[in-house]
């Protein structure tokens, strides 16, 4: 099957040579082409270039993309999207003065939508996550990582893992999945945090492993979840069964999680809300993508993660949405992109950048992902007409998306 897409106004995200991560330094400019096309051969990207150096070719669909852009979908590199119900009473508890720590401390948190996902059947949360999944994949999104975490049994963290997986079959967006049973402790291990650590450990990892549940290991590393040293055990563990680690770090407070992930190369470190001088040189000249995810900062109303200083120090930065029932209950990604520009002063070409390319190298996947590059994903953006791709953060409130293809085919 050949699609060709004509008369882009502009492609934008365009690395004739593939690259796996963009730099700062390099996250100012967006490679693009104006009055392009894109040809597609079944689910790849099999050429672009210039209209006027288009070659006669027989497609069997052709798309007219007058006055619109192309750019690859959005590589979300961080989500909890399988979940039971929400906490929209949080959320009102919340604008009535009490904060993410004072809920969770009260039971509520994570420990609440780990009670509502063990009571609710596998079919149900599946049925409840592939909507979510359906109104990314609408949103633009061509790629996504999925953690567990709101199982915290042994029984609960494979339940959600398997419903990953099923989703993984079920659909063409790729889809990694990630074990994050330390994301709290629960109520029964309160008093013997060891015990709970064992579990994850000695029962969960092998069983996981056992079964090709997940790819990646995650911590919650932060004050009042895991400790760095806990946070180590669990991660080595982690590496033994063939799980490499992306852990949450440095939300709250900045407690060496991220010195941790660097000893352990961990493919990515996400939050970053609170960053010392000290956490930024850590990064510089090591594997590890830094990943911000500013709608958490936004609905949370937290800091955002300081892109400036950041790209300033030459770190490449991934933009991610964090899809979840308690801090981010959205996985728009178009918001993600126009959020940092709004409120970390990114500018659209570092954006664009951070969502594409080095989100899908922050879930292991850019050699497939992340750019308009020949062999690659056809996963793939087409715009509403709009005049300049700064419109995309700048109309933050408005869907510019006509289309999406994933795999070639145009999804919805
Ligand atoms: O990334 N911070 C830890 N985990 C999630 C939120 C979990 C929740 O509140 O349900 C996050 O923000
Ligand atoms: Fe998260």
């Amino acid at each position: 099957m050949i699609t060709l897409i004509t008369n882009i106004k502009e492609l934008l995200q365009v690395r004739e040579i593939s690259v796996d991560k963009v730099s700062g330094s390099e996250m100012a400019h967006l490679p693009t082409i104006k009055n392009a096309f894109l040809l597609i051969e079944d689910d790849r990207i099999a050429g672009f270039g210039e209209m006027e150096n288009l070659p006669a070719i027989e497609a069997d669909k052709i798309i007219d993309a007058t006055g619109k852009m192309v750019l690859p979908c959005w590589c979300d590199s961080h989500t909890h999207i399988v979940y039971a119900g929400n906490r929209d009473q949080e959320f009102v508890d919340r604008i009535n003065g009490l904060n993410y720590e004072e809920i969770a401390n009260r039971g509520g948190g994570i420990l609440n939508s780990a009670k509502k996902l063990n009571g609710t059947t596998e079919e149900d949360i599946y049925n409840q996550s592939k909507t979510r999944l359906e109104e990314v994949m609408r949103l633009g999104t061509g790629a996504v990582e999925i953690k567990s975490g709101y199982g915290l049994t042994v029984e609960g963290e494979l339940k959600m893992l398997r419903v990953i997986q099923k989703l993984s079959q079920n659909y063409p967006i790729t889809i990694k999945g990630t074990f994050l049973g330390a994301h709290a402790i629960p109520s029964e291990y309160k008093e013997n945090r060891k015990g709970y650590i064992d579990s994850i450990v000695n029962e969960m990892l092998p069983e996981i492993a056992k079964n090709k549940l997940a790819h990646y290991i995650d911590v919650f590393c932060e004050t009042g979840y895991f400790t760095v040293e806990e946070t180590e055990k669990i991660i080595e563990a982690g590496i033994k069964f063939g799980l490499k680690p992306k852990i949450h770090v440095n939300q709250f407070n900045s407690i060496g999680g991220i010195q941790s992930g660097i000893k352990y190369n961990a493919l990515s470190v996400d939050h970053l809300e609170i960053m010392t001088k000290v956490d930024i040189e850590s990064l510089k000249n090591t594997e590890t993508m830094a990943v911000a995810l500013p709608s958490c900062s936004y609905f949370l109303s937290i800091p955002y993660t300081p892109a400036r200083e950041m790209i300033a120090a030459g770190l490449p930065l991934a933009l991610a949405s964090d899809y979840n029932p308690g801090s981010t209950p959205s996985g728009n990604m178009n918001f993600v992109v126009a959020t940092a520009c709004i409120k970390m002063k990114m500018t659209p070409e570092e954006a664009i950048n951070a969502a594409t390319i080095n989100g899908a190298y922050a879930m292991g996947i850019s050699e497939t992902h992340g750019s308009i590059t020949i062999a690659k994903k056809a996963n793939l953006i087409i715009t509403k007409t709009i005049s300049s791709f700064y419109q995309l953060p700048y109309s933050f409130g408005s869907n510019l998306i006509d289309s999406v293809l994933i795999e070639g085919k145009i999804v919805s």
